[in-house]
């Protein structure tokens, strides 16, 4: 029987799930071409210096290498973009951790073998890896528009000092660390002057383009295949060192190469959500009205490239005051890149104001979920611009119906079972909708089948399966006609997976493509299709929209969190018991894959709230967790009753199939309500995350 069901919408299983689980999907490191040479990367031991000699004698008499890279032998690159992919170029170590020498061998262990005999010498320089909110160093950097990211409304400090209920609270988050299942890993080869290269990677797009410009070539004479990725959350959003060494050292031995990072130097190289220091000033009138807002953020960044983890964006769009100050500053350190990690910005960002409005909640003697709902608004705080759709009110009302919000004492410690003391909270939540040009095709063949081809990435999301529903809706035929072709260069070009932005990127182009192939198909109606079928393509660059980008409206999807927590009164340990997530994100195009969108992120809050942590060693100038025994993600032990729900919205202004992205938001604002939770649970505020027993006892 074919699949008849509504395609959009529809919890369509996975289409690659068989395929991964029988182990018949292959990962970038899972490609062996023949006469395949294995790397193995040698880190930078200090902090802050340079190279002033390597010795690689010992390292070539091991049985089985073939080569030694280091800035003294390595090709030179072109000009990359991203200063941390310039590397083997010169003799400077920006920070701990950076790759000094490459060694490439018959088999991984001599690889690996070769790169511990190489004995590298450094002239070391004092280094500083402290975040100081303080530092004269901060600095305001521009937002992308090329404006300083600092925005005032109003006289906020003056609106502060007169405010009748006023909290003034700093919040931290600690360094955190991406860790997807499936570590960096590319394998690389060159056949007459092509490059093929099999990488782990959000974009392909992205990592041909960087390599073509890194080694030289015109694009057409590069192929990246990215098919089956095991996760990223950001860290795979850009190019890594990874893919150039492999390219490099590929080409230097005429052999193809593989370089899998053991999991033990991502910590440094791949990218890691920057620490944040977050002063929040929330002034309120007696009813709860907020009359200012401020929001300053210091996060760290590296002396390689600037990356700000910009905590204070949401500040500009979750509630109205007429005085606001939100403002990022970011202070360079002789620490590894940060980079992208699931909702940059916005997850450390709303932990800290959502947790300040919950301080101002308990100020004002009044109910969290009301306060925010006092606080609600149909336009953009920082833009005035009205939103495109904003279902915030109605994801806390359903929210705290499903969660039985009404039942709730507000007294904290209140409620205790034995020496468990039990407590819940609420946490709003928001992502911006984003969106970025995209191609796709779209055939159609005489056995009735169609194919579709856009360079997308499914990094574990479902995303083949929701285009194979933005496709079958279009054309208006069952789902399991439809394949779809994702994760390779040598298809219609598209951005990367990343942003909460991939479906409607890609689904916007699919959409085009085979509402055209589908009128090119009405015009042949009773002809026989050719062998080859029939064609249609789209590029959606100049989308549709044309003004999308200066729309007249403010596009964000929005959420509301409820926690139920357990904290023993003895151990301070704390079990979230109940984790509930209600979101508003336009049409939801696979309820079973969203479901998995959102709760994948929402334990990814509990970690953030719980259990993960990353620690900046001052003497040795890196992260002292670098493997899973150290860096405590949650595992299924730690994950209680968790649920997802969502308020379908028709919002006309975001893109033909009406979605936002769902890839992040879960994590906005779930840390906020595990920690509003062990507050109303404990009476104990703490402001610095992760909340580990040793902080609460
Ligand atoms: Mo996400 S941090 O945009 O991959």
């Amino acid at each position: 029987m074919p699949d008849t069901t509504s395609a959009l919408g529809a919890p369509t299983e996975r289409r690659e799930g068989p395929a991964k689980v029988t182990g018949a999907a292959r990962y970038a490191a899972e490609h062996l071409p023949g006469g395949l040479a294995h790397a193995w990367p040698v880190p930078a031991t200090i902090a802050r210096g340079e190279v002033a000699s390597v010795d690689d004698t010992a390292a070539l008499a091991v049985p089985g290498v073939v080569g030694v890279l280091t800035h003294l032998n390595a090709p030179r690159l072109g000009e990359a973009d991203d200063a941390t992919l310039a590397v083997l170029q010169d003799a400077r170590v920006p920070h701990r951790g950076w790759y000094v020498a490459l060694v490439v061998a018959d088999t991984l262990e001599a690889a690996r073998e070769g790169a511990a005999a190489v004995t590298v010498t450094y002239a070391e320089e004092p280094h500083d890896v402290t975040l100081d909110a303080a530092s004269p160093a901060a600095y305001v950097p521009e937002d992308p528009d090329g404006n300083p990211d600092e925005h005032t409304r109003g006289n906020p400090d003056e609106a502060f000092a007169a405010a009748p209920v006023r909290v003034d609270v700093t919040y931290e988050v600690p360094p955190l660390h991406n860790h997807p299942m499936e570590p960096h890993a590319a394998t690389a080869r060159w056949e007459e002057g092509r490059l093929t290269v099999h990488d782990s990677s959000q974009g392909a797009t992205a990592v041909r383009q960087t390599l073509a410009s890194l080694f030289k070539l015109p694009e057409e004479q590069i192929t990246v295949v990215s098919e089956h990725v095991g996760g990223g959350f950001g860290s795979k959003g850009t190019p890594r060192p990874h893919v150039v060494l492999a390219s490099m050292a590929a080409r230097e031995t005429g052999r193809p190469v593989k370089l899998a990072l053991p999991r033990r130097h991502l910590a440094a190289v791949v990218g890691h959500r920057s620490p944040t220091v977050q002063r929040l000033r929330l002034g309120a009138e007696a009813d709860g009205t907020l009359t200012t807002l401020i929001h300053e953020v210091t996060s760290h960044t590296s002396r390689v490239k600037e990356f700000v983890e910009t905590g204070a964006a949401v500040s500009r769009v979750m509630y109205p005051s007429p005085h606001a100050r939100t403002g990022n500053r970011v202070l360079p350190l002789d620490v590894p890149s940060p980079s992208w990690m699931r909702a940059p910005g916005e997850a450390p960002g709303m932990y800290a104001l959502e947790s300040a409005m919950d301080e101002l909640a308990v100020a004002l003697g009044l109910d969290p979920v009301e306060l925010r709902l006092r606080n609600d608004t149909r336009t953009e705080p920082d833009t005035g611009k009205p939103f495109s759709s904003r279902h915030l009110a109605e994801c806390l009302r359903e929210g705290a119906r499903r969660f039985g919000w009404a039942e709730r004492d507000p007294r904290p410690r209140s409620r205790a079972e034995g020496p468990v003391l039990i407590g819940s909270g609420v946490a709003a939540a928001t992502y911006p909708v984003l969106v970025s040009p995209s191609r796709a095709s779209a055939h159609a063949y005489p056995d009735g089948g169609y194919v579709i081809r856009v360079n997308a990435t499914d990094i574990g999301t479902g995303a083949r399966t929701v285009l194979a529903q933005v496709a079958a809706d279009a054309l208006g035929v069952p789902v399991d006609r439809v394949r779809t072709e994702v994760g390779s260069t040598d298809l219609p070009a598209a951005p990367l997976a990343g942003g909460s932005s991939g479906t409607a990127s890609w689904g916007w182009a699919v959409h085009e493509a085979c509402t055209r192939l589908a009128r090119r198909l009405a015009g042949q109606l009773g002809q026989q299709l050719p062998p080859e079928g029939v064609g249609a393509s789209a590029d959606t660059e100049g989308t549709p929209d044309t003004n999308y980008a200066e729309s007249e409206y403010a596009r964000h999807a929005f959420g509301a969190h409820f926690a139920e927590v357990g904290v023993d009164a003895v151990s301070g340990e704390v079990r979230v018991r109940r984790l509930l997530g209600v979101f508003a994100a336009g049409h939801i195009l696979n309820a079973r894959t969203a479901r998995s969108q959102f709760i994948g992120a929402m334990t990814m809050g509990l970690g953030m709230a719980l259990t993960e942590h990353s620690t900046m060693d001052k003497a040795f100038g890196d992260f002292a967790e670098s493997d899973l025994a150290s860096y405590h993600v949650p595992v299924n032990a730690d994950v209680p009753a968790m649920e997802a729900h969502w308020i379908d919205e028709d919002d006309p202004h975001l893109n033909p199939m009406g979605s936002k992205g769902i890839g992040e938001i879960g994590i906005v604002g779930t840390a906020a309500a595990i920690g509003n939770a062990v507050h109303h649970a404990t009476g104990v505020r703490l402001r610095e995350l992760p909340i580990t027993p040793d902080k609460l006892v």
